[in-house]
Protein backbone atom coordinates (compact mmCIF):
# COMPACT_ATOMS: atom_id res chain seq x y z
CA UNK A 1 0.00 0.00 0.00
CA UNK A 2 1.18 3.53 -0.72
CA UNK A 3 2.43 6.26 1.50
CA UNK A 4 -0.23 8.25 -0.52
CA UNK A 5 -3.28 5.73 0.26
CA UNK A 6 -2.32 5.61 3.88
CA UNK A 7 -2.09 9.58 4.40
CA UNK A 8 -5.44 10.90 4.61
CA UNK A 9 -6.25 13.85 2.24
CA UNK A 10 -6.21 16.86 4.49
CA UNK A 11 -3.20 15.99 6.01
CA UNK A 12 -1.15 16.25 2.37
CA UNK A 13 1.10 18.98 1.54
CA UNK A 14 -0.86 21.70 -0.40
CA UNK A 15 1.18 20.94 -3.46
CA UNK A 16 -0.03 17.30 -3.61
CA UNK A 17 -3.82 18.31 -2.75
CA UNK A 18 -4.13 19.93 -6.22
CA UNK A 19 -1.34 18.32 -8.36
CA UNK A 20 -1.10 14.73 -6.83
CA UNK A 21 2.01 13.22 -5.55
CA UNK A 22 3.44 12.26 -8.91
CA UNK A 23 2.79 16.35 -9.87
CA UNK A 24 5.67 16.91 -7.69
CA UNK A 25 9.31 17.15 -9.19
CA UNK A 26 12.23 15.91 -6.96
CA UNK A 27 15.78 16.80 -8.03
CA UNK A 28 17.36 13.50 -9.75
CA UNK A 29 19.93 13.56 -7.66
CA UNK A 30 19.71 15.58 -4.25
CA UNK A 31 23.82 15.24 -3.37
CA UNK A 32 24.82 16.89 -7.15
CA UNK A 33 28.04 19.11 -6.87
CA UNK A 34 26.50 22.74 -7.06
CA UNK A 35 30.07 23.74 -8.17
CA UNK A 36 31.81 26.99 -7.45
CA UNK A 37 30.23 30.04 -6.54
CA UNK A 38 31.22 32.80 -8.85
CA UNK A 39 34.47 34.24 -8.02
CA UNK A 40 34.24 37.27 -6.14
CA UNK A 41 37.75 39.89 -6.21
CA UNK A 42 38.54 41.15 -2.63
CA UNK A 43 39.07 45.11 -2.56
CA UNK A 44 43.06 44.51 -2.28
CA UNK A 45 42.74 42.53 -5.58
CA UNK A 46 41.61 45.66 -7.25
CA UNK A 47 42.75 48.94 -5.75
CA UNK A 48 46.50 49.05 -5.24
CA UNK A 49 45.91 51.14 -2.24
CA UNK A 50 44.38 48.95 -0.30
CA UNK A 51 46.90 46.75 -1.07
CA UNK A 52 49.76 48.64 0.33
CA UNK A 53 47.82 49.11 3.43
CA UNK A 54 47.64 45.68 3.84
CA UNK A 55 51.24 44.85 3.13
CA UNK A 56 51.67 47.54 5.47
CA UNK A 57 49.82 46.42 8.17
CA UNK A 58 51.20 42.71 7.86
CA UNK A 59 54.79 44.08 8.06
CA UNK A 60 54.27 46.33 11.41
CA UNK A 61 52.83 43.26 12.83
CA UNK A 62 55.93 41.13 11.97
CA UNK A 63 57.66 44.32 13.32
CA UNK A 64 55.98 44.05 16.77
CA UNK A 65 56.80 41.00 17.24
CA UNK A 66 59.98 41.75 16.69
CA UNK A 67 60.10 44.12 19.19
CA UNK A 68 58.36 42.02 21.48
CA UNK A 69 60.85 39.29 21.21
CA UNK A 70 63.77 42.34 22.83
CA UNK A 71 61.98 43.04 25.05
CA UNK A 72 61.66 39.69 26.28
CA UNK A 73 65.32 39.05 26.40
CA UNK A 74 65.37 42.57 27.64
CA UNK A 75 62.74 41.28 30.55
CA UNK A 76 64.59 38.44 31.29
CA UNK A 77 67.88 40.12 32.06
CA UNK A 78 66.98 43.28 33.47
CA UNK A 79 63.64 42.21 35.90
CA UNK A 80 64.30 41.24 39.21
CA UNK A 81 62.74 37.80 40.15
CA UNK A 82 61.52 38.14 43.28
CA UNK A 83 59.87 41.59 42.29
CA UNK A 84 55.85 41.55 42.46
CA UNK A 85 53.46 43.56 40.54
CA UNK A 86 50.00 44.22 40.75
CA UNK A 87 47.97 43.09 37.41
CA UNK A 88 43.53 43.43 37.83
CA UNK A 89 42.26 41.37 38.17
CA UNK A 90 44.99 38.36 38.92
CA UNK A 91 45.98 40.48 41.84
CA UNK A 92 50.10 40.42 43.18
CA UNK A 93 52.02 38.30 40.73
CA UNK A 94 55.63 37.82 39.73
CA UNK A 95 56.62 40.84 37.44
CA UNK A 96 58.97 38.17 35.66
CA UNK A 97 56.55 35.88 34.82
CA UNK A 98 54.34 38.46 33.66
CA UNK A 99 56.42 40.52 31.59
CA UNK A 100 57.90 37.39 29.97
CA UNK A 101 54.04 35.31 29.21
CA UNK A 102 52.83 38.87 27.82
CA UNK A 103 55.92 39.73 25.60
CA UNK A 104 56.59 36.34 24.47
CA UNK A 105 52.47 36.21 23.73
CA UNK A 106 52.96 39.04 21.70
CA UNK A 107 55.17 38.28 19.96
CA UNK A 108 53.98 34.64 18.75
CA UNK A 109 50.69 36.12 18.03
CA UNK A 110 51.95 38.65 15.86
CA UNK A 111 53.67 36.70 13.65
CA UNK A 112 50.57 34.48 13.33
CA UNK A 113 47.95 37.31 12.93
CA UNK A 114 50.48 38.93 10.18
CA UNK A 115 50.90 35.28 8.02
CA UNK A 116 46.92 35.28 8.11
CA UNK A 117 46.57 39.03 7.53
CA UNK A 118 49.04 38.19 4.41
CA UNK A 119 46.57 35.24 3.11
CA UNK A 120 43.06 36.83 3.69
CA UNK A 121 44.06 40.07 1.70
CA UNK A 122 47.48 39.38 -0.13
CA UNK A 123 47.78 36.09 -1.29
CA UNK A 124 45.90 34.40 -4.38
CA UNK A 125 42.47 33.57 -3.32
CA UNK A 126 41.24 31.71 -6.53
CA UNK A 127 39.33 28.48 -5.60
CA UNK A 128 40.97 25.59 -7.23
CA UNK A 129 38.49 22.31 -7.28
CA UNK A 130 40.48 19.12 -8.05
CA UNK A 131 38.74 15.87 -8.24
CA UNK A 132 39.44 12.49 -5.73
CA UNK A 133 42.32 10.34 -7.43
CA UNK A 134 44.43 7.72 -6.44
CA UNK A 135 46.73 8.06 -3.14
CA UNK A 136 50.06 7.92 -4.99
CA UNK A 137 51.17 10.61 -7.22
CA UNK A 138 51.83 10.10 -10.62
CA UNK A 139 54.84 11.97 -12.18
CA UNK A 140 52.16 14.07 -14.24
CA UNK A 141 50.89 14.85 -11.00
CA UNK A 142 54.35 15.58 -8.96
CA UNK A 143 55.37 17.77 -11.64
CA UNK A 144 52.27 19.87 -11.78
CA UNK A 145 52.28 20.38 -7.81
CA UNK A 146 55.35 21.33 -8.36
CA UNK A 147 54.54 23.77 -10.85
CA UNK A 148 51.65 24.74 -8.46
CA UNK A 149 54.16 25.30 -5.63
CA UNK A 150 56.50 27.79 -8.04
CA UNK A 151 53.33 29.83 -9.00
CA UNK A 152 51.73 29.80 -5.79
CA UNK A 153 55.10 30.92 -4.17
CA UNK A 154 54.96 34.00 -6.98
CA UNK A 155 51.36 34.90 -6.16
CA UNK A 156 52.12 34.80 -2.35
CA UNK A 157 54.21 37.79 -3.57
CA UNK A 158 57.43 36.50 -1.31
CA UNK A 159 60.02 38.11 -4.02
CA UNK A 160 57.58 41.15 -5.05
CA UNK A 161 56.78 42.15 -1.42
CA UNK A 162 60.31 42.23 -0.02
CA UNK A 163 59.31 44.15 2.91
CA UNK A 164 56.37 41.36 4.12
CA UNK A 165 59.11 38.92 3.26
CA UNK A 166 62.38 40.82 5.29
CA UNK A 167 60.25 41.44 8.27
CA UNK A 168 58.84 37.92 8.42
CA UNK A 169 62.06 36.66 8.52
CA UNK A 170 63.08 39.13 10.96
CA UNK A 171 60.58 38.01 13.11
CA UNK A 172 61.14 34.04 12.66
CA UNK A 173 64.50 34.60 13.15
CA UNK A 174 64.09 36.49 16.28
CA UNK A 175 61.52 34.84 18.31
CA UNK A 176 63.59 31.67 18.48
CA UNK A 177 65.93 33.70 20.91
CA UNK A 178 62.89 33.85 23.28
CA UNK A 179 64.20 29.45 23.68
CA UNK A 180 67.89 30.40 23.52
CA UNK A 181 68.05 33.09 26.43
CA UNK A 182 65.85 31.00 28.75
CA UNK A 183 68.90 28.01 28.19
CA UNK A 184 70.55 30.21 30.82
CA UNK A 185 68.77 28.61 33.47
CA UNK A 186 70.16 25.57 33.08
CA UNK A 187 73.15 26.94 34.86
CA UNK A 188 75.59 27.39 36.67
CA UNK A 189 76.54 23.52 37.56
CA UNK A 190 75.79 23.32 41.31
CA UNK A 191 79.43 22.30 42.29
CA UNK A 192 79.77 20.79 45.34
CA UNK A 193 77.00 22.46 46.68
CA UNK A 194 74.63 19.33 47.03
CA UNK A 195 77.27 17.54 49.25
CA UNK A 196 77.04 19.95 51.77
CA UNK A 197 74.22 21.62 53.87
CA UNK A 198 74.43 24.59 56.33
CA UNK A 199 75.51 22.10 59.48
CA UNK A 200 78.94 22.12 60.94
CA UNK A 201 80.59 21.65 64.17
CA UNK A 202 79.14 23.90 67.00
CA UNK A 203 75.79 24.52 65.15
CA UNK A 204 73.17 24.41 67.94
CA UNK A 205 69.83 22.51 66.74
CA UNK A 206 67.09 24.41 67.14
CA UNK A 207 63.06 23.31 67.04
CA UNK A 208 61.55 24.42 63.85
CA UNK A 209 58.24 24.74 66.01
CA UNK A 210 59.22 26.93 68.63
CA UNK A 211 62.32 28.48 67.37
CA UNK A 212 64.21 27.50 70.57
CA UNK A 213 67.71 25.90 70.86
CA UNK A 214 66.87 21.85 71.97
CA UNK A 215 68.13 20.54 75.02
CA UNK A 216 68.40 16.50 75.54
CA UNK A 217 65.30 16.63 77.83
CA UNK A 218 63.35 18.39 75.04
CA UNK A 219 63.14 14.84 73.34
CA UNK A 220 61.12 12.69 74.83
CA UNK A 221 60.54 8.83 73.78
CA UNK A 222 57.82 8.35 71.27
CA UNK A 223 58.16 12.37 70.02
CA UNK A 224 59.23 12.85 66.72
CA UNK A 225 61.16 16.68 66.27
CA UNK A 226 61.97 19.18 63.63
CA UNK A 227 65.00 20.91 63.70
CA UNK A 228 67.12 23.36 61.58
CA UNK A 229 70.43 24.87 62.30
CA UNK A 230 71.01 27.83 64.39
CA UNK A 231 70.97 31.19 62.35
CA UNK A 232 69.06 30.08 59.95
CA UNK A 233 66.10 31.68 59.70
CA UNK A 234 62.79 32.56 57.57
CA UNK A 235 63.23 35.51 56.02
CA UNK A 236 66.67 34.79 55.46
CA UNK A 237 67.13 35.00 51.38
CA UNK A 238 68.46 31.49 51.08
CA UNK A 239 66.11 29.86 53.79
CA UNK A 240 64.26 27.54 51.71
CA UNK A 241 67.50 26.28 49.17
CA UNK A 242 69.29 25.71 52.51
CA UNK A 243 66.13 24.14 54.67
CA UNK A 244 65.70 21.53 52.09
CA UNK A 245 69.06 20.42 52.42
CA UNK A 246 69.63 20.99 55.91
CA UNK A 247 65.81 19.92 57.68
CA UNK A 248 66.87 17.31 60.43
CA UNK A 249 64.22 14.96 62.53
CA UNK A 250 65.39 14.11 65.95
CA UNK A 251 63.20 10.76 68.33
CA UNK A 252 64.78 9.60 71.17
CA UNK A 253 65.27 5.13 71.21
CA UNK A 254 66.28 3.39 74.16
CA UNK A 255 69.93 2.63 73.25
CA UNK A 256 69.80 -0.55 74.23
CA UNK A 257 67.25 -1.03 71.08
CA UNK A 258 69.60 0.62 68.57
CA UNK A 259 70.90 -2.13 66.51
CA UNK A 260 73.86 -0.08 64.35
CA UNK A 261 76.77 0.47 65.84
CA UNK A 262 77.70 3.52 64.09
CA UNK A 263 74.15 4.93 64.86
CA UNK A 264 74.64 4.50 68.65
CA UNK A 265 78.34 6.04 68.42
CA UNK A 266 76.41 9.21 66.49
CA UNK A 267 73.89 9.46 68.80
CA UNK A 268 73.52 11.40 72.35
CA UNK A 269 71.63 9.06 74.80
CA UNK A 270 69.15 7.35 72.65
CA UNK A 271 68.84 10.64 70.77
CA UNK A 272 69.37 10.03 66.86
CA UNK A 273 69.11 13.23 64.06
CA UNK A 274 68.26 11.79 60.49
CA UNK A 275 68.18 13.95 57.41
CA UNK A 276 64.13 14.87 57.08
CA UNK A 277 64.48 14.76 53.50
CA UNK A 278 63.46 10.97 51.75
CA UNK A 279 66.31 9.59 49.76
CA UNK A 280 63.66 8.34 47.26
CA UNK A 281 62.72 12.49 45.48
CA UNK A 282 63.18 14.18 48.22
CA UNK A 283 60.11 14.63 50.49
CA UNK A 284 59.43 16.08 53.54
CA UNK A 285 59.54 12.86 55.65
CA UNK A 286 56.35 13.43 58.50
CA UNK A 287 55.62 10.03 59.96
CA UNK A 288 57.07 8.10 62.99
CA UNK A 289 55.81 4.97 64.04
CA UNK A 290 57.29 4.60 68.12
CA UNK A 291 56.88 0.86 68.68
CA UNK A 292 58.65 -0.04 65.47
CA UNK A 293 61.23 2.72 65.31
CA UNK A 294 60.10 3.03 61.49
CA UNK A 295 59.82 6.78 59.65
CA UNK A 296 57.45 6.98 56.88
CA UNK A 297 57.47 9.08 53.89
CA UNK A 298 54.00 9.87 52.56
CA UNK A 299 54.67 10.56 48.97
CA UNK A 300 55.56 6.77 48.03
CA UNK A 301 55.72 5.57 51.10
CA UNK A 302 59.41 4.70 51.52
CA UNK A 303 60.32 3.36 55.43
CA UNK A 304 63.19 3.91 56.71
CA UNK A 305 64.17 1.63 60.11
CA UNK A 306 65.16 4.60 62.71
CA UNK A 307 67.07 2.12 65.20
CA UNK A 308 68.71 0.25 62.51
CA UNK A 309 70.91 3.27 60.69
CA UNK A 310 67.44 4.20 59.12
CA UNK A 311 67.79 1.92 56.09
CA UNK A 312 65.32 1.18 53.71
CA UNK A 313 62.33 -1.89 55.07
CA UNK A 314 60.00 -0.74 52.44
CA UNK A 315 59.53 1.41 48.76
CA UNK A 316 61.48 2.90 46.20
CA UNK A 317 64.05 5.23 48.23
CA UNK A 318 67.50 3.74 47.12
CA UNK A 319 69.40 4.20 50.50
CA UNK A 320 69.62 4.96 53.78
CA UNK A 321 68.49 8.76 55.55
CA UNK A 322 71.99 10.15 56.54
CA UNK A 323 72.76 10.80 59.83
CA UNK A 324 74.05 13.63 61.98
CA UNK A 325 76.45 13.45 64.45
CA UNK A 326 75.22 15.20 67.27
CA UNK A 327 76.53 15.85 71.10
CA UNK A 328 76.27 18.42 74.01
CA UNK A 329 77.53 21.37 74.56
CA UNK A 330 78.91 23.07 77.71
CA UNK A 331 75.26 25.05 78.59
CA UNK A 332 73.65 21.99 78.03
CA UNK A 333 72.43 21.82 74.82
CA UNK A 334 72.18 19.47 71.64
CA UNK A 335 74.66 20.82 68.67
CA UNK A 336 76.05 19.08 65.36
CA UNK A 337 79.66 17.55 65.64
CA UNK A 338 80.26 18.18 61.68
CA UNK A 339 77.89 18.36 58.54
CA UNK A 340 76.14 15.03 56.90
CA UNK A 341 79.19 12.46 56.26
CA UNK A 342 77.34 12.15 52.72
CA UNK A 343 74.87 14.00 50.46
CA UNK A 344 71.01 14.20 51.95
CA UNK A 345 68.37 13.74 49.82
CA UNK A 346 67.93 11.98 45.99
CA UNK A 347 70.75 10.50 44.31
CA UNK A 348 71.93 12.93 41.56
CA UNK A 349 73.93 12.20 38.70
CA UNK A 350 77.24 13.17 39.56
CA UNK A 351 76.85 11.99 42.92
CA UNK A 352 79.03 8.83 42.09
S1 LIG B 1 59.75 10.77 48.00
FE1 LIG B 1 59.69 9.52 49.70
S2 LIG B 1 59.01 7.67 48.98
FE2 LIG B 1 59.07 8.90 47.21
Amino acid sequence: MSTHEETPEEHLPSEQREHGAEAVKRPENPFADPGLPPHEHRVQDIDEAAAKRSERAVAFLFALSMVATVGFIAAYVSVPQDKSIYVWPLGHISAMNFSLGMTLGIALFCIGAGAVHWARTLMSDVEIPDDRHEIGASPEVTAKVKADWVQGAKESGLGRRKLIRNTMLGALTLVPLSGVVLLRDLGPLPGTSLRHTAWKKGKLLVNMNTNEPLRPSDVVVGSLTFAKPEGLEEHDHDFQKEIAKAALMIVRLQPENIKDKRELDWSHEGIVAYSKICTHVGCPISLYEQQTHHALCPCHQSTFDLADGARVIFGPAGHALPQLRIGVNDEGYLEALGDFAEPVGPAFWERG
